[in-house]
């Protein structure tokens, strides 16, 4: 069988006197879709968050292609090919739909001496990923994310994600439209 391009090795995690992850295991190969089912607080959010970057686990391993890798900032996960939709957040509200997907990687164009963010082709980038996503009531790159619905966000989070070739996308409860 392939390596897997994700895998826990009994993984914990505790907040202080809190533990909320006990010895998780798991292996993801490439091409399977795995599906995390748990109560209100069972821990599935500390889970993707632990995978994503967020959290570091108090113990246990996690490796990428059979090879251990450490996660100290979200940065790190992201750079591995690990996209994230979390349940709350990931787009910020009182940005522009062009300028929340390219965050941090920012198209640029010259104006003379001067480089500046290209408006114009994030937009168009944006509105495009994002109704290829089946969302066709956004066709204005401009407008604030914060006059989205919550569909709408984690739809253009997921979009985002996949735009920007994911290897490993984790879901953490999302709503799309159609749901
Ligand atoms: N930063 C934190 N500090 C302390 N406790 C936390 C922290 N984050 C989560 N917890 C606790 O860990 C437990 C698991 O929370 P988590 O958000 O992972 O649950 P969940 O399975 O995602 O729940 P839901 O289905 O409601 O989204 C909860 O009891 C929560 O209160
Ligand atoms: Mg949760």
């Amino acid at each position: 069988m392939s390596t897997p391009v994700l895998e826990l090795r009994n993984v914990n995690k505790s907040f202080g006197p809190i533990d909320v992850l006990h010895d998780i295991s798991l292996k993801v190969r490439a091409g399977e879709v795995l599906c995390l089912l748990g109560d209100n607080g069972a821990g599935k959010s500390t889970l993707i968050k632990t995978l994503a970057g967020v959290h570091e686990p108090t113990t246990g391993k996690i490796l990428m292609d059979g090879e251990e890798v450490t996660f100290t900032r979200p940065k790190d996960a992201a750079d591995r090919g690990i996209s994230t939709v979390h349940q709350f957040g990931g787009t910020f509200p009182l940005m522009t739909i062009g300028r929340s997907f390219f965050v941090g990687v920012e198209p640029t164009k010259k104006i003379g001496p001067f480089t500046v963010f290209d408006r114009k082709t994030a937009n168009e980038t944006a509105v495009k990923a994002v109704r290829e996503f089946g969302i066709t009531r956004i066709d204005d790159g401009d407008r604030l994310i914060g006059g989205l619905s919550g569909g709408e966000r984690q739809s253009l989070a997921i979009a985002r994600a996949v735009h920007f070739g994911a290897r490993v996308l984790i879901l953490d409860e999302p709503r799309p439209l159609w749901v």
